[in-house]
């Protein structure tokens, strides 16, 4: 396995660090502090191809590699944990599916558009009742002629309040149970009976909105189902194989930006009549942390290298997201500590970065789900 990038993944590094730096880092806090969708930096993402990056170029995208695509979510994960996962899921879950399951129709209608950020995606898998228990989805789709009828609701919905489409998976099957029977629908926002909910408050991630969906005889056109009729559940779970790694890159990004700021930070408090960082307990903590932060490093590059060799990449995908976004809440946290009281207020960006952190713990399968997956393929 090597990970020495090539040339042309070394001027996207570098041009999406730019990027990230000056224009995400300069919004952040501000981002955070008014719960405020970042538009301006998504639509210049767009015009620089970096909402593009699953989509193949002849549908208007930039058709990167993996590899390329988690270096992304990493460098945004650095300063901006909510742009972070704005791009993952319309890019990594909502493009990706569409470019992957879509027919040429539904390529061609849709990629180009999500492609240049006219439409943001978002995936709608989660219910009231079924979270990690995704195969007990109750969203039902009746049959209605021309169209899907859809009846009921799905919860905590990245991107809903600014997407045009929504990657929706429902029952078309009443008789079915578990797995079977699930269809996944392209659902476009101006569906009549579809209502999408205000965003519900979180303890973090305040620029990435979160809503809830309801279907009151919502009718989607038959031409939008993605992929094969009953066959959506694995639609789902092959795209959050990928979704997983990213998710992954951005507990490591978050990781990484905290501990950056907590380095400069020890090097220049002084007590004691000395830098906070002359204290060997102190040099002992951040050499610990940055040893789990490579390790995570590691198993998300792992992943992301499967992924893009188009090797299985489920285990490696459950265990750098469950081992990286454990990485991001624990140093997140002391680096908190190390900023003591200051790293408590909302003056200095590690208690963000804190806040951020635990999201990524639950979403995209909780840590708990991620070991449940781990042990079926080391078991099966
Ligand atoms: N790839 C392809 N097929 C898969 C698969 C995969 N990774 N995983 C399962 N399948 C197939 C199985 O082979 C099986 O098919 P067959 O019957 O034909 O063999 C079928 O799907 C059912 O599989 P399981 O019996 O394993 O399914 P399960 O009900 O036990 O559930 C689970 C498995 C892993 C627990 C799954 O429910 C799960 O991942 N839960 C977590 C949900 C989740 O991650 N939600 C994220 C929401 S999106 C989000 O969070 C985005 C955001 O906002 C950031």
């Amino acid at each position: 396995m090597d990970f020495t990038l090539n040339e042309e993944q070394e001027l996207f590094l570098e041009m999406v660090r730019k990027f990230a730096r000056h224009e995400v880092a300069a919004v952040a806090e501000q981002v955070d502090r008014e719960h405020r969708f970042p538009q301006e930096t998504i639509a210049k993402m767009g015009e620089l191809g970096l909402l593009g990056l699953s989509i193949p170029e002849e549908y208007g995208g930039s058709g990167g590699d993996y590899l390329s695509y988690v270096l992304m979510i990493e460098e945004l994960a650095k300063v901006c944990a909510s742009t972070a996962v704005i791009v993952a899921v319309h890019t990594g879950l909502a493009c990706t599916s569409i470019a992957r399951f879509g027919a040429e129709a539904q390529r061609e209608k849709f990629l180009g558009p999500l492609a240049a950020g006219e439409i943001i995606g978002a995936y709608a898998l989660t219910e009231p009742n079924a979270g990690s228990d995704a195969a007990s989805l109750t969203l039902t789709a009746s049959d209605a002629g021309e169209h899907w009828r859809l009846n009921g609701s799905k919860v905590f919905i990245t991107n809903a309040s600014e997407a045009g489409i929504f990657v929706t998976f429902a029952r078309t099957d009443p008789a079915s149970r578990g797995a079977e029977g699930i269809t996944c629908l392209i659902v476009e926002r101006d569906t009549p009976g579809l209502t999408i909910s205000k965003p519900v408050e979180k303890m973090g991630l305040h620029g990435s909105v979160t809503c809830e969906l309801h279907f009151d005889n919502a009718l989607v056109p038959k031409e939008n189902v993605l992929g094969e009729i009953g066959h959506g559940f694995k639609v789902a779970m092959q795209m959050l194989d990928g979704g997983r790694i990213a998710i992954a890159a951005q507990g490591l990004g978050i990781a990484e930006g905290a501990l950056d700021y907590a380095i400069r930070y020890i090097r220049q408090r002084e007590q004691f009549g000395r830098p906070i960082a002359a204290n060997q307990g102190i040099q002992w903590l951040v050499a610990d942390l940055a040893t789990e932060i490579d390790a995570a490093r590691l198993l998300v590059y792992r992943a992301a290298w499967l992924k893009t060799a188009g090797r299985p990449h489920g285990k490696e995908a459950a265990m750098a997201k469950k081992f990286a976004t454990d990485t991001a809440m624990q140093v997140t946290s002391d680096c908190v500590q190390l900023l003591g009281g200051y790293g408590y207020t909302r003056e200095y960006p590690v208690e963000r970065h804190m806040r951020d952190a635990k999201v990524t713990q639950i979403y995209e399968g909780t840590n708990q789900i991620q070991q449940m997956v781990i042990a079926r393929h080391l078991l099966r």
